[in-house]
């Protein structure tokens, strides 16, 4: 009787994770998974999981059969200088939490394992994307996401990859990367989650002090009052960004490094507001380094 027949869903999480270290084990569990014609969904992270990264995973779990969390701090997406050694980290709060969202496989290498002694391989996308915006202020960065993820996918061979539009450069490079590399990988772009104050989540927040947290709030607060002008009429971008560079220099401990108003796929400065218009914000609140993004008009 079809209409009594139980409709097909994906399996519940069955709370069996394993952990895998070995690049080898990895790639052969998940070559295996391919040939029983099952999908793979995977999300890459550094760790240290929070509301955004649990979004990506429960949205993975609906898009692939076997759900894939990688945690791996990158070194080579550090700078000199940047916060690598003290880049927060829980593996035991990171691997309950990866349970509870039913991921199938962590895959959790070491540095030596993805970056052995004479490791020489790279990958760049070039021109704009990675020169601008974040390139311009951190400019190996994107080398070190390119390179991470390209080995990530090879190792991991997903179906679908999703990433937050938090860093919304990152998605941009890693999509175009995707795209011109012919990698057989769909990349999904997925929203910003913000705190019920309107920060938005990143593991980095704890770094804030109590009084640095209320002054980050601002970010969010431009991007806002940004749209509300937008969305009013206001389409000269130029007015846009007096208003944004305004609200955020009136906080004492904050240190603009970028206010821009780009195209959402080229990532070039616009200076006409449209429906692609995006406004991106990267800023110094004490000594930590806080980005935000958000569309001009909805
Ligand atoms: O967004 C991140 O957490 C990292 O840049 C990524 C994509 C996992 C690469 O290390």
């Amino acid at each position: 009787n079809v209409l009594l027949a139980p409709s097909p869903r994906k399996p519940a999480p069955d709370f069996n994770m394993e952990i895998i270290s070995d690049i080898k084990v990895m790639q052969n569990r998940c070559l295996s998974v391919r040939a029983a014609g099952q999908t793979i969904s995977f999300v890459p992270t550094m760790g240290f999981l929070h509301e955004g990264h649990l979004s990506l995973l429960r949205e993975g779990r609906k898009r692939g059969d076997l759900l894939v969390l990688s945690i791996f701090v990158n070194p080579t997406q550090f700078g000199q200088g940047e916060d690598l050694d003290r880049y927060p980290r829980d593996f035991d709060r990171d691997e309950a939490m990866a349970r509870e969202c039913g991921v199938d496989l962590l895959f959790y290498p070491d540095a030596e394992a993805i970056y052995p002694p004479g490791y020489a391989a790279y990958v760049t996308v070039e021109g704009p994307l990675t020169t601008t915006l974040e390139g311009a202020c951190r400019p190996t960065h994107f080398r070190g996401v390119t390179t991470v993820v390209t080995k990530l996918f090879a190792i991991v061979l997903p179906h679908v990859a999703l990433f937050g539009r938090k860093d919304f450069q990152q998605l941009a490079v890693i999509t175009r990367m995707t795209a011109d590399l012919n990698l057989p990988v769909e990349v999904v772009g997925m929203p910003i989650i913000r705190e019920g104050d309107g920060l938005a989540m990143s593991s980095r927040n704890v770094y804030l002090s109590k009084d640095e947290r209320q002054q980050a709030l601002v970010l969010n607060g431009t991007l806002r009052h940004a749209a509300e002008m937008a969305q009013n009429g206001e389409s000269d971008a130029e007015k846009i960004l007096t208003m944004a560079e305004s609200c955020l220099d009136k906080e004492a401990d904050l240190k603009i490094d970028y206010v821009k108003i780009c195209n959402a796929q080229s990532l070039e400065e616009v200076d006409t507001i449209d429906h692609d218009s995006v406004m991106l914000l990267a800023v110094s609140v004490g000594k930590t380094r806080l980005i935000d993004n958000g569309n001009l008009i909805s």
